[in-house]
Parts: C-alpha cells; sequence; structure tokens
C-alpha cells in the first residue's frame, strides 16, 4: 500500500489504541487490540508516523496520562500516549454511556439502551481529558483525526482551545435516524460536537443523510442539496460518506504466501467436510450471530442430504467481558452451539465448530481461504470489514461472501449473496443457493468484488480523508462563535 506523506503530522484520537496494555504480578504485557478502527487506522500511521492519543485498557485510581509507547517497541514507527480511567469512568464512560447508550442507539437497538444522566457527565469528563491532552499535544501544521462515538464532544472542546486546529472526525459506527437519535436527550450535544471539525465523515450516504437530518431537525442547520459542505456558526464543514477501504495487497499477499496456503490446507483437512461455512465476527450482539446458529439449525433440518457433508466455524472474538449483556450473550451462543451439535452430531463429527479467541492475521486469512462460503450477517453494522477481507483473500476467484443487507458494506458489494439475518428461513435458503452456485457463477461474482476492494482500498480511503479536509475553507481564527453551551475544556 503506498501513502503519500502529505501532512505535516498526524495526531489521531481514539477511546481504543492498538495496543491492549494488561498490569500482571509478572509484570506489564502489551497484546494486539482487535477492531475494525484499528485494522484501519493503524496501517496509515505505521506510514505517515505521529502520535495517537487513546485508552489502552488500564484502569487506574488516578486516573489521566500514564505516560507513551513507542510502537513497535523495537522499531517505532509512532508513538502511542495512553490516557488511563479510573474503575468508574470505566464503569459509567465506555460500559455505561459509550456501549450501553449510544452503542445500542446507533445500532437501533433501542430497548437496550440506557440512559443515565451521571453517565453523561462522566462521558463529559472523560471527552474534557482526551481534548485538553490533544490540545497539549497540537502543534500547527497538524492534522487531528479523531474517531468514533466514544469521543462525540472532543471536537467542539479542541476548537475552544485550539481554534485554527484542523480537525477530521470519522463515526466507525452506523449513524441512526433522527426517530431514533432524538431518543437521547443530550442528542444536539453530540451533534454540535461533531459539527466542530472540518471533515465529518460515515461509512455510508445512508448515515450521512441520517445525521444531516438530525443536524437540521435538531439545530437548523441547513443542508446542501447537491455537494456536502455545510456551513454553521460561520464555519464550512465536508459531511462525506467514505466507507473504509482494506489494504488488499497485504491481504492479497498474504493469500498468495506458500505457509499461509498450507495452513488452509490444514484447516480443510481437520474439518473434513465437503463444504466449510465460516463466520468471523466480534462476540456482540449486533453481528447477529445467536440468529445466525438459528439459521444453521434450519439449514440442517430443513436439507438433511447436506448434513453429511456441511461444517459451520463461528470464530467469535472475545469483547466487552465485563458488561453482562455480552457475558449472557456468550452463554446463549454456547448453549446453542451445543444444542446443534446435540441435534445433529454424530459419532465424532459435529456440524458447528466454535472457537472464543481472535486468530493473528496469517490464520485468518488461512481461514478464509478454506472456507466454501463466509456468513457475514449483522443485524446491523457500520462496515464490516471481514466482508471485504474475505473477497480481497480470494486470489483464486472461488468462494461466496453471504451478506447482511445491514452492514455498510452491503452498499458496495453488490455482487454478494444478500440475506436477511432477521428472517432465519430466508438465511438458510440463502445458504443452500451460495453452497449450489457454480464455479463460474463464483468467479464472475468474486472478480467484480475483488475489482471494487481493490480500487476502494486503504489509501483511497485516506487519500479521500486528506481531500474532504482540503475542500474547506482554512480556518478563520478570529472571530469565532461558541454555542451558549459549548462545554469547556475545565
Ligand atoms: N480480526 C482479527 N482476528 C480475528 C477476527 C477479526 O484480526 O480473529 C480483525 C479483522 O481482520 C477485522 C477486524 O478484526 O479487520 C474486525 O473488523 P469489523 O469491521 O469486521 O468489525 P468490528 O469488530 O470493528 O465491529
Ligand atoms: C467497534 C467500534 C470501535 C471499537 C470496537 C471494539 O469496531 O467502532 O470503536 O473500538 O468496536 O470495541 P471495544 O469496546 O473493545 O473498544
Amino acid at each position: 500500500m503506498t501513502i503519500l506523506k502529505t501532512l505535516e503530522r498526524l495526531v489521531v484520537v481514539s477511546n481504543r489504541g492498538p495496543v491492549v496494555i494488561k498490569d500482571t504480578a509478572a509484570g506489564t504485557s502489551a497484546s494486539r487490540s482487535v477492531s475494525g478502527l484499528v485494522s484501519a487506522v493503524e496501517p496509515i500511521i505505521e506510514n505517515t508516523g505521529g502520535t495517537w492519543i487513546a485508552w489502552c485498557g488500564r484502569k487506574s485510581p488516578k486516573p489521566g496520562e500514564s505516560g507513551t509507547w513507542p510502537v513497535p517497541r523495537n522499531n517505532p514507527r509512532y508513538v502511542v500516549r495512553e490516557v488511563t480511567l479510573s474503575p468508574q469512568e470505566y464503569r459509567d464512560y465506555y460500559l455505561g454511556f459509550a456501549n450501553g447508550c449510544l452503542w445500542p442507539l446507533a445500532h437501533s437497538f433501542v430497548d437496550r439502551c440506557v440512559i443515565d444522566f451521571a453517565q453523561w457527565e462522566t462521558y463529559q469528563e472523560v471527552n474534557r481529558r482526551f481534548a485538553a491532552l490533544t490540545a497539549r499535544e497540537w502543534r500547527e501544521g497538524d492534522v487531528v483525526w479523531i474517531h468514533d462515538f466514544h469521543l462525540a464532544l472532543v471536537p467542539e472542546m479542541l476548537r475552544r482551545a485550539r481554534p485554527q486546529a484542523r480537525i477530521a472526525f470519522f463515526w466507525h459506527i452506523p449513524f441512526p435516524s433522527y426517530d431514533i437519535f432524538s431518543i437521547l436527550p443530550w442528542a444536539r450535544q453530540i451533534l454540535r460536537g461533531l459539527l466542530n471539525c472540518d471533515s465529518l465523515a460515515f461509512h455510508s450516504a445512508v448515515y450521512v443523510d441520517n445525521f444531516l437530518h438530525c443536524a437540521s431537525r435538531l439545530l437548523g442547520v441547513k443542508t446542501p442539496n447537491d455537494n456536502r459542505l455545510i456551513h454553521w456558526e460561520g464555519r464550512e464543514i465536508s459531511v462525506r460518506a467514505l466507507p473504509i477501504g482494506i489494504d488488499a495487497d497485504r491481504f492479497r499477499a498474504l493469500a498468495a504466501d506458500p505457509r499461509v496456503q498450507q495452513r488452509a490446507a490444514a484447516i480443510r483437512r481437520a474439518v473434513g467436510t465437503r463444504f466449510l461455512v465460516l463466520g468471523v465476527d466480534r462476540l456482540d450482539y449486533t453481528k447477529g450471530i445467536l440468529e445466525r446458529l438459528q439459521a444453521i439449525e434450519i439449514f440442517l433440518e430443513k436439507f438433511p442430504e447436506c448434513r453429511h457433508h456441511f461444517t459451520f466455524l463461528q470464530v467469535a472474538v472475545p469483547s466487552r467481558t465485563e458488561w453482562k449483556d455480552y457475558r449472557e450473550l456468550r452463554r446463549a451462543v454456547e448453549e446453542t452451539v451445543g444444542r446443534i451439535n446435540g441435534r445433529f452430531g454424530e459419532q465424532w463429527r459435529v456440524p458447528v465448530r466454535y472457537q472464543f479467541r481472535s486468530l493473528n492475521p496469517e490464520y485468518l486469512v488461512a481461514h478464509y481461504l478454506a472456507a466454501n462460503v463466509a456468513l457475514v450477517t449483522p443485524l446491523r453494522d457500520g462496515l464490516n470489514l471481514v466482508a471485504k477481507e474475505f473477497v480481497a483473500s480470494r486470489i483464486d476467484n472461488a468462494g461466496v461472501l453471504v451478506l447482511s443487507p445491514f452492514a455498510g458494506a452491503a452498499e458496495q458489494l453488490t455482487e454478494a449473496v444478500k440475506a436477511n439475518p432477521y428472517h432465519p428461513h430466508h438465511m438458510a435458503e440463502q445458504l443452500r443457493f451460495a453452497l449450489a452456485m457454480t464455479p463460474e457463477e463464483q468467479s464472475r461474482r468474486m472478480k467484480l468484488l475483488r475489482q471494487n476492494v481493490e480500487e476502494y482500498d486503504l489509501s483511497h480511503w485516506w487519500q479521500s480523508v486528506l481531500d474532504s479536509l482540503a475542500e474547506t475553507r482554512p480556518r478563520r481564527v478570529q472571530p469565532l462563535s461558541w454555542s451558549r453551551s459549548a462545554p469547556s475544556l475545565g
């Protein structure tokens, strides 16, 4: 992947950083964090250099900053500035307001959304800390790139402290419709926070429309008809759909690596059936894992002739394990796997295999290569990088992607087989259709999908972010017009 160094210095700001740091009796250990955000941002900052301000998973009774970490340690390309959270902040800001309120709301799970004033106060407090650190880190010419729903107030707080800063914001999850977003008592504050950046981007045109509709109804922002430059409080903001691309060259190279191909062959041998169907997700209720398993059960009931030839493998990456909804989901998923295997398993063979862990990139690509079908069927998902990675890895132009229309990636990956995750019978039928697809039809679809993923890759995405930043006028330093309720850095 070629990324041109087109800026002075990049300062990335996100809740989750590229590493998870743990303090144990034996010392401090660091592991890779697994998510679409990290997969997308890390290759960019590795190329450009710069600073990444983030929480690295540590709780501390005295929250604040706790040092800088050069990454990678032996040959540093950028620096992580770690923000720590107190146990109360972890509970109220991270588990509470971010994951218990904004996350379900944005994914349209209204009845899972908890609205709690104390959590909102802590959310503001933690955003203030991230903004203050970013303001201290900022130098003339820097591009500040803020990520995701955890830090929606940071652009406004930073703008107050550094009016001339160039700020881009990427919202990685769905942006819900007005009907849903307006349930949030602090919807206006979130919108105002976001409107203080110069470039604001989402994964899909639907999310852009939802955001603009909310901004128009709740703040009276005038929405443009033609291009997406909006004017608000004397400033210009570019609001665009810029779906994340993947480093397609890297996936192609991994898929061509003989060691990865040998692993793929070993997986096929170990599975031992004619068909291998694969699911790879963080264990999150938005991913539709339970609904997918129900569809697998219906598939096995409905098509008994397939039972002996079929294995479904679900890789479930541990996520938010301290949150009870996620623990309950894990229990329900594991019970369902047990029930299906109890019903349809014979002697030493079971139709469903399940792993509660994350795979490293080589192993992941080996699994992508080994599968006949990837079942990517979230109930709602900002984009879903796994779908694009599966496609980029299929250098053999074989395999079928079955994709939910409720994943942001469905707007681009139009040759995938669509399956409605709310309708398990439909999913079972579409799985049957995918397994019966001729090699010629698989190849026709996969070539078109690969073309798309290769053209709109990660460097294209990064260039689009820079272009959208460039199309807004340089910041007027004076006069500034701040909304009365603009939060301060304290
Ligand atoms: N991933 C990984 N190992 C795994 C499973 C997933 O490294 O075992 C990575 C995967 O390559 C992808 C990211 O995790 O880049 C998941 O991104 P996605 O957009 O699909 O979902 P998210 O977890 O961000 O909701
Ligand atoms: C999604 C969000 C990210 C988040 C990731 C993992 O991809 O868009 O912002 O980091 O899930 O969730 P976690 O709660 O572990 O950070």
